[in-house]
């Protein structure tokens, strides 16, 4: 335990803990050089005035696909004299059309970017800025996959080009999930997709020499062993090649030590930040799902909570669900919220979907049980995803209300 004392002091453990944030995006990416490369070629011709082709980047999670872009994008911005205008949208938060639109109105347009103008005004108005001076436009749409009307989105933005008659659109798209594309109109799908570039994940090699770097500056000389870099490494690379997974063990395992008030970091600080890294990840990652599958899953939460109604089916430690009952439960959400429920067989996909990312596990019952059916199990804590996708879902009611303000 650390004293008031200690926690006033000088920390044992960290030189600067601010380079040990996953947040931070350090001057050099290194072992991407290919990709940063690729990049430029990409956003190379709006430098000269020419609309480039459109790009899709394609990448896991924590593979350094934003920093890159980013990286990219500073470049651009210290450029002197070019007609080329970038926005780097996160559509995370910028998860509509409209939002887009006001967005890159905000950043180029700031004195136009008042509350009230409609996404047709929106539009009007970034078509006669872009044209005015044959300016190039590049929209980098990061975690696109979050736009709700991405069809209608990647549509207006490639009607600018054959709108105007100088100046262009280019779009830099970036997901960490392909299966998005399945629901994507395939015009949308081809316009998005000119040209892919895909971010490999890391080995374990690559990963350590990462944190190794970051470890350097970010803790005391002595702190940290190799051998504890080495293991962190490993199991990022295991868990999935993903930096920032690794950075956030290193950062915890340094808390973790400096709550012990020990003065270096062993391996058992290293494996328990392990573990409380793995199940932030989860819920990072229930934070992205597409909004149907986060209904879903919020019905089988809420279904494992409450024992399901074949309780017989419950061992005693697993909770066992009915396919059926898990869709009754997500139309009758569905219909509280006035959203249209999808059907049964989109509701089979966000099932495989969910069981893909690891979040439920699905068995065929054999025969016996109501002929055939399939037997749904949650795989990660009910009433922590319960918590996280209440929050989650009920933000996003408020976003609709202030959409229908806004248009
Ligand atoms: N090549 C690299 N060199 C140094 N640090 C890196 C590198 N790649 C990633 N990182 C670190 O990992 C963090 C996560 O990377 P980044 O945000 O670019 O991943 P991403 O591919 O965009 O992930 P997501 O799909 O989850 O958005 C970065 O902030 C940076 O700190
Ligand atoms: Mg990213």
């Amino acid at each position: 335990m650390q004293t008031l004392n200690d926690l006033l002091g000088e920390s044992k453990i960290f030189m600067n803990r601010e380079v040990l944030s996953p947040h931070f995006t350090p001057k050099k990416l290194v072992f991407r050089e290919k990709e940063i490369n690729n990049i430029e070629r990409a956003v190379a011709p709006s430098l000269k005035g020419e609309r480039g082709r459109n790009l899709f980047i394609y990448g896991k999670t924590g593979t350094g696909k934003t920093s890159c872009v980013n990286y990219v994008i500073d470049e651009i911005k210290n450029i002197p004299n070019t007609r080329a205008k970038i926005s780097y949208i996160n559509c995370r938060i910028y998860n509509s059309r409209f939002k887009v639109l006001a967005k890159i109105t905000s950043d180029h347009l700031p004195t136009y970017a008042k509350r009230g103008y409609g996404a047709v005004d929106l539009y009007e108005r970034l078509r006669n800025w872009i044209e005015e001076d044959s300016k190039i436009f590049v929209a980098v749409l990061d975690e696109i996959d979050m736009v709700r009307d991405l069809d209608d989105l990647i549509y207006t933005l490639t009607r600018i080009n054959s709108d105007i008659k100088a100046g262009g659109v280019s779009m830099i798209g970036i997901s960490n999930r392909v299966s998005f594309k399945e629901d994507l109109d395939p015009r949308s799908l081809s316009t998005l997709y000119e040209t892919e570039l895909v971010f490999p994940p890391y080995y374990a090699t690559e990963l350590y020499a990462i944190i190794k770097d970051r470890a350097n500056t970010g803790f005391k000389k002595g702190v940290i062993s190799d051998d504890v870099l080495h293991y962190i490494a490993a199991h990022a690379a295991k868990e999935g090649g993903d930096a920032r997974f690794s950075l956030k063990v290193l950062s915890k395992a340094g808390e973790l030590t400096e709550d012990k008030n020990a003065s270096s970091v062993t391996l058992k600080e290293a494996q328990e930040a392990a573990k409380v890294a793995e199940d932030d990840a989860v819920y990072d990652l229930i934070g992205t799902l597409p909004e149907h599958q986060k209904l879903v899953l919020y019905s089988i939460a809420l279904l494992t909570q409450s024992g399901g109604t074949y309780k017989k089916l419950t061992d005693g430690v697993d909770t066992y669900l009915f396919s059926g009952e898990i869709y009754n439960r997500y139309n009758s959400i569905c219909g509280s919220m006035k959203k249209e429920s999808k059907s049964e067989r989109w509701y089979r996909k966000y099932l495989s979907e969910l069981e893909m990312q690891g979040l439920i596990a699905a068995f065929e019952s054999g025969k016996g049980i109501r002929g055939h059916t399939k037997l749904v199990k949650l795989l990660v804590p009910a009433r922590k995803t319960r918590d996280v996708l209440e929050k989650d879902i009920f933000g996003m009611l408020e976003e609709k209300n202030e959409e229908k303000e806004a248009n």
